[in-house]
């Protein structure tokens, strides 16, 4: 493409450490659609016969239609997915392709196509994140309430239900669904036009291009359009926190998957077993899931750390870019996938969850509420119950067995009354809190809203 200029041709090894072909040649449906834009936008500039843009729509077409096919012949002499359309372009039609690239860069080209892919993968990884939120919310759903310990230190602490614990991972996707739509504004701008660097002497419209590519607006400054990859950057961090929120989820699985705990059991077209000990039944999938996520954390921090000591404007440096991207995008969608079929089809095992919720201690805070109520200032109720729960300790007596009467004055006959369950959780009604009643309308909520 630059021969001109050149006495020699590229090293072999050049184009070898140079080519993105092999990876950017997944860009072509946007390539294709931005260069027939570019191209109408030539045809209102004068540039272009109706009869040169048909040529050069239809010979786009039938190499869209090629790729599509897996018939088209790339090669890493033409580097990259722009160049080698618009060369097998101008082999097929001619002069009209040779037009093509008027006004034009690879450096406003490749923006523009990177941008028109996150915008789709975005919608994707959106729909996706949807249908784990449902996996989720049904398990929720039918386990609204079932009652399991809730955990700080990994130390059982307060009962919640199965619901409630779900639904906080509900949550935590609808806040990644919320960071995705955000980055989208900022994704959909078209960079096109802003040519090189300086944009063009020959002047196209650069809105009608950017309508007819679905995109918001047009980027206001040209050295910006085409260096920019903060929407990347953006997006990797966002796909980088899913990461982090379904990494969490996969530790509650795996415990929850334990002899130790037992409260879950995963089905098992969702396990692996062992080619030694016959008994295993591994959550691989989670701890895959667990393991994926420092990937996209890599590819967070491999983006950030090309573009951070760039001079104005496009290096070459930002063609790293991509990789980390595709792999972030493949990554997570498959991750997506695989984890709303194996929560879709996870048993909860609600009577070992109730077993493990039953234990008293989870109540030694309703029972300092209980002095409070009776007028105990709460640190002092605090102390009166940890003199309690040790008792029950040193003498190996349950909570709910102690008499309390004795422990001190301040607690009544009706003491006892504090280690009922059901009494315990349906007192949660502030809101965000776990009554079953509370979990209940959220489920409700959730299913209107998903
Ligand atoms: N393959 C290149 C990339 O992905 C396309 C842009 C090349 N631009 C240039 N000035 N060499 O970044």
């Amino acid at each position: 493409m630059w021969k001109g200029r050149f006495a020699k041709a590229t090293a072999d090894l050049v184009q070898q450490y140079g080519e993105s072909i092999s990876y950017d040649w997944r860009l072509y449906k946007h390539d294709i659609a931005g260069s027939i834009a570019h191209a109408r936008a030539q045809v209102k500039a004068g540039l272009l016969t109706d009869a040169e843009f048909a040529a050069i729509e239809t010979g786009l077409r039938a190499i869209e239609q090629e790729i599509d096919a897996g018939a088209f012949d790339f090669s890493i002499e033409l580097e990259d997915i722009h160049m080698n359309i618009e060369s097998a372009l101008t082999d097929r039609i001619g002069a009209p392709g040779a037009k093509l690239h008027t006004a034009r860069s690879r450096n406003d080209q490749v923006a523009t196509d990177t941008r028109l892919y996150c915008r789709e993968e975005i919608d994707t990884l959106t729909a996706h994140l949807t249908e784990l939120q449902g996996a989720l919310l049904q398990q929720a759903d039918q386990h609204a309430a079932a009652v399991i310990p809730g955990y700080t230190h990994l130390q059982r602490g307060q009962p919640v239900t199965v619901g409630h614990h779900l639904l906080a991972y509900v949550e935590m996707i609808d806040r990644d669904k919320s960071r995705l739509a955000d980055c989208r504004q900022r994704v959909n701008v078209s960079p096109l036009g802003s040519g090189a660097l300086a944009g063009s002497t020959i002047n196209l419209d650069r809105q009608q291009i950017a309508d007819e590519l679905g995109f918001n607006r047009v980027t206001t400054n040209s050295m910006d359009a085409i260096s920019d990859r903060d929407y990347i950057a953006e997006l990797l961090f966002d796909i980088a926190l899913v990461g982090t929120h379904l990494s969490r989820l996969s530790e509650d699985l795996i415990l929850w998957c334990s002899s130790e705990f037992g409260f879950a059991t995963l089905s098992d077209a969702h396990t692996t077993g062992s080619s030694l000990m016959p008994q295993k039944k591994n959550p691989d999938v989670c701890e895959l899931t667990r393991g994926k996520t420092g990937r996209l954390y890599g590819n967070l921090i491999a983006l950030l750390t090309a573009a951070k000591g760039l001079p104005l404007t496009y290096n070459r440096d930002l063609q790293e870019d991509k990789e980390p991207l595709f792999d972030s995008i493949d990554t997570l969608k498959l991750a997506l996938k695989v984890n709303t079929e194996m929560i879709a089809d996870m048993a909860i095992n609600v009577d070992t969850c109730l077993a493990a919720a039953s234990d008293p201690l989870l109540l030694a805070t309703d029972l300092a509420d209980y002095l409070v109520k009776n007028g105990v200032p709460f640190r002092q109720a605090h102390e009166l119950v940890g003199q309690a729960v040790a008792v029950s300790v040193q003498t190996n007596t349950p909570l709910d067995q102690l008499d309390l009467t004795q422990v001190s004055e301040h607690y009544g006959a009706d003491a006892k009354d504090v280690f009922d369950l059901q009494t315990a959780l349906a007192a949660r009604t502030n809101p965000g809190a776990p009554s079953v009643g509370n979990v209940r309308a959220e489920v409700a909520r959730w299913k209107k809203s998903l």
